[in-house]
């Protein structure tokens, strides 16, 4: 690629400081030495058929070999291990019962009421297998999907397991989510089965998850469903249809404790994830199983530099792709022990966390900067009552950390003596791209530093040329990897158009194009500068614009609809809503609270408006475009700077200003 200086992005390198991994830490890593680290990336550089080759054959195990490793025939659908045949609950659970850690502790889970409970791999394999055979015998067949709608119960990851042994690809919806978006979900996917529970606990609330599932099946998904199979969780009354309800303890002890698991191909799914863009309804990011097997198993490997005897908890949930690639499938997959939390910290207990940290001797703890800010914010006197000495290792993921919570994370919960790993990915690339690698990488406060070995990254303009260091651009990736998605399921030309069209480039028919920007520095340094689409980043949690606004729209009053990000001290961003109203309707604090209920009842939780801003109009080009630069200006309280003379009515403007 060339260069040029046409770059739309501009950020100053102001953060200088380095750390360097400590002796102590490094001297136990299994990657500690620069060399090392740097012939793995030449190997990879050069060779990567030899190198994903090398690795597919020591990490996973396959019950038919590969012969091709990657088949790029039909570019960007790549294919990964083309005829090799596995199954990933055998990598993950029957091949370390075989190598002697049947006994070993597979899951900790501890709940929010104060229950815990805890699985050996033998015991997480028959609790599998029971599900397993509970699906067959509700007629789940081999490429059926399965929706899981579950609060952060083990049964959410036995479900998961259950389905990938019996190759029934599942789709996780997050808890949080209201029965519309499960419900678009579910018909999207054409899910015929439902897993749920008749609740979930939060914040010292009950989610009542069944009846969800319930409305999203009486408002059009109910021709696609076919049974639902229900956990009890928090007891609380539910109703359950005769014939399409099942309760999972009544059917799960009538079942065999073992289950041949199924033989899949590498290319056969393992699962769609939905999330969102900056268009359209959330998609469906497909994921297949032998590449995404070994890239969730390699990456928690290298990056985590996993040891036998660690405790490793990620916060995430489930229902994101961290809780898929660090809670379940990348942990196990190592034969490691990973701990499930249920709760959240609230205002009641702030010391959450760090209580389970010290019950269970946690030795590396993976998080979302927003969380690190909110513990921030509420001192250090409370982490400093429990006893965090068993950490070794930090992590962090999902949005940009800012440098002072970076430092504060490592001195105040890392005691100064824990390296931090700040993990760049996403849905779409299935494992972490960009990390460091613990034992071997300095790292700067705010920096994902490198690239993994095997992944060719970039920053480009939009013409696809690569900028000079320390200027913004997108990120790209140059080369296909395994773990990447494979498609959209039911709409192959979003695939292409939004991922590997978007970015022209002349040297090479296809780069894969992530959404942000970001910039390198002199020292090669990677630094994410949040998304540059209309997609906005909340407390970690991906939303994109479009979607909330429709949500507005599908009001009665709303007329018009614009949401923008504004940066947020805590949450990275918030959303701010400009609405105009329908002739019959007037601006009233009812109303503004009135939509934020219908986003929730629409979206979720996640996506309430921070602010709803009622305008007679919304700023617009001559050719009816609105312009979100404008409204972004607007929310964030800036100067409105660049250029308005394409503004259709400029008197707009000072009204808005009144009102914003
Ligand atoms: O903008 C980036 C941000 O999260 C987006 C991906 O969101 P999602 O698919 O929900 O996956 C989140 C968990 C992997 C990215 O496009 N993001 C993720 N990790 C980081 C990040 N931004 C900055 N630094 C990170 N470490």
């Amino acid at each position: 690629m060339h260069t040029d200086n046409n770059n739309s992005i501009d950020n100053i390198l102001e953060e200088n400081r380095v750390f360097p991994p400590s002796n102590e830490f490094s001297s136990k890593s299994r990657l500690n030495k620069v060399d090392q680290l740097i012939a793995l990336k030449n190997q990879a550089k050069n060779d990567p058929i030899t190198f994903w080759k090398t690795f597919a054959n020591s990490e996973i195990d396959w019950i038919e070999p590969f012969q091709t490793v990657l088949d790029s025939k039909n570019a960007p659908f790549y294919e990964w291990f083309k005829e090799g045949k596995l199954n990933i609950t055998y990598n993950c659970l029957d091949r370390h019962i075989k190598n002697g850690r049947g006994d070993k502790i597979a899951l900790i889970w501890e709940g929010e009421p104060g229950d815990s409970r805890s699985f050996t791999y033998k015991e997480l394999l028959i609790e599998v297998c029971k599900a397993s055979n509970a699906l067959k015998s509700l007629g789940v067949e081999k490429g059926d999907l399965v929706c899981i709608y579950m609060p952060m119960i083990p049964e959410a990851m036995i479900a998961m397991l259950a389905c990938a042994r019996i190759g029934a690809p599942h789709s996780v919806v997050f808890g949080g989510f209201s029965s519309e978006s499960l419900k678009d979900r579910l018909v999207d996917g054409k899910a015929k089965f439902v897993i749920t529970a008749d609740g979930g606990f939060r914040k010292d609330k009950i989610i009542d998850l069944k009846n969800a599932v319930d409305s999203a099946l009486d408002s059009g998904a109910n021709e696609i469903v076919e049974k639902v199979l229900v956990v009890q969780r928090t007891r609380k009354e539910i109703s359950m249809k005769n014939g399409r309800d099942f309760w999972w303890h009544e059917i799960l002890k009538k079942q065999d404790h073992t289950c041949d698991p199924e033989v899949m191909k590498s290319e056969d799914r393992l699962f769609i994830l939905y999330t969102s863009g900056s268009t359209g309804k959330p998609k469906g990011v497909v994921h297949t199983t032998g590449g995404y097997n070994l890239w969730a198993h390699l990456t928690f490997k290298w990056i985590f530099d996993i040891k036998e005897d660690d405790v490793y908890w990620c916060t995430a949930d489930v229902g994101w792709i961290t809780g898929h690639s660090y809670i379940v499938y990348g942990p196990l997959s190592n034969g490691s022990t990973t701990l499930m939390y249920e709760g959240v910290p609230r205002p009641s207990n702030l010391g959450a966390f760090w209580e389970v940290i010290q019950k269970y001797k946690v030795s590396i703890f993976y998080t979302a900067p927003t969380a690190i800010r909110a513990f921030m914010k509420s001192g250090r006197e409370i982490p400093d009552l429990y006893d965090l000495t068993s950490l070794r290792l930090l992590g962090t993921v999902g949005e940009p950390i800012n440098p002072e919570a970076w430092i504060w994370y490592k001195d105040v919960i890392g005691q100064g003596k824990c390296p931090i790993v700040d993990t760049w990915w996403q849905t779409e690339t299935g494992g972490v791209m960009i990390s460091p690698l613990p034992g071997v990488v300095s790292t700067k406060p705010g920096s994902a530093t490198f690239p993994l070995p095997g992944i060719e990254i970039d920053i480009v303009n939009k013409k696809g040329y690569s900028v000079n260091s320390n200027e913004g651009g997108y990120l790209i990736v140059k080369n296909p990897w395994p773990g990447m998605m494979r498609t959209i399921h039911g709409n192959p030309d979003r695939y292409l158009k939004s991922y590997w069209n978007y970015i022209p480039c002349e040297d090479q028919n296809y780069v894969y194009f992530s959404g942000d920007g970001a910039r390198i520095d002199d020292d090669g340094y990677v630094w994410i500068m949040g998304r540059v689409d209309d997609v906005i980043n909340v407390s970690g949690h991906r939303l994109g614009t479009m979607e909330i606004e429709s949500a507005l729209v599908s009001h009665k009053s709303v007329a018009e609809a614009a949401v923008v990000g504004k940066k947020d001290n805590l949450k990275g961003e918030s959303i701010v809503a400009f609405v105009s109203l329908e002739k019959t309707y007037n601006s009233s604090s009812e109303l503004i609270e009135a939509l934020k209920q219908h986003v929730i009842d629409e979206i979720g939780i996640i996506a309430k408006p921070e602010k709803i801003i009622i305008s007679e109009a919304l700023p617009k080009t001559r050719s009816g475009k609105i312009m979100r630069r404008i409204l972004r200006s607007l929310a964030s309280g800036e100067e409105i700077s660049g250029d308005i003379s394409t503004l259709e009515d400029s008197s707009v403007l000072e009204k808005l200003r009144k009102e914003a």
